[in-house]
């Protein structure tokens, strides 16, 4: 059953690809993700649960990858720090983390970025002790956290911003036409 296992291919989304690793299933997604997809993003720190610096978004959720095997990830979706930035062009959260200096010798930065991109994505709120309860299993040797959670608070805002400017723009675009286009 195990060997029956070993010799199928596990197929994960990651990044929004389709992606098949053959190999042992108890292979830990940090290491398959680095490994056999080149995926390096995803860093590992203390290598038992404990650092988050390789946290990856398991299904939207943050998940540390030292402790998932391959095969609780079959059929799942994973987002990796490569996800963020498109067509080389950072994403909002990433630009804010430029302009508060929240990364120093980066280790931390890909897991705590995801960390705080699920918050941001999932509608979170600007409340810094908020944030930091819940990038609370992302540990950072190097900030002293205050700037990265201002960056987060930062990105929130504009968030909250962008999509109220966008709340009141698009009525209009649902106006009928001049006459009531009867
Ligand atoms: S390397 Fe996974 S939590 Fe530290
Ligand atoms: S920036 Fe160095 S551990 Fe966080």
């Amino acid at each position: 059953m195990a060997r029956e296992a070993c010799d199928k291919a596990l197929v994960i989304t990651v990044n929004g690809r389709r992606r098949a690793y053959k190999g042992p299933p108890f292979k830990r997604l940090l290491d398959v993700l680095r490994e056999d997809f080149g995926l390096t993003g995803a860093k590992e720190g203390c290598g038992e649960g404990e650092c988050g610096a390789c946290t990856v978004l398991l299904d939207h959720a943050p998940v540390a990858s030292c402790l998932v095997p391959a095969s609780q990830a079959e059929g799942r979706r994973v987002d990796t720090v490569e996800s963020l930035a498109r067509s080389k062009a950072l994403s909002p959260l990433q630009k804010s983390f430029m302009e508060e200096a929240a990364s120093q010798c980066g280790i931390c930065t890909p897991g705590i970025l995801l960390t705080a991109w699920s918050w941001v994505k999932s509608g979170g709120s600007a409340d810094p002790q908020a944030i930091r309860e819940y990038l609370s299993g992302n540990l950072c040797r190097c900030t002293g956290y205050q700037s990265i959670v201002d960056a987060v608070v930062k990105t929130v805002r504009r968030s909250k911003k962008e999509s109220l400017i966008r709340r009141q723009v698009s009525p209009h675009d649902y106006l009928p036409p001049r006459g009531g286009g009867k």
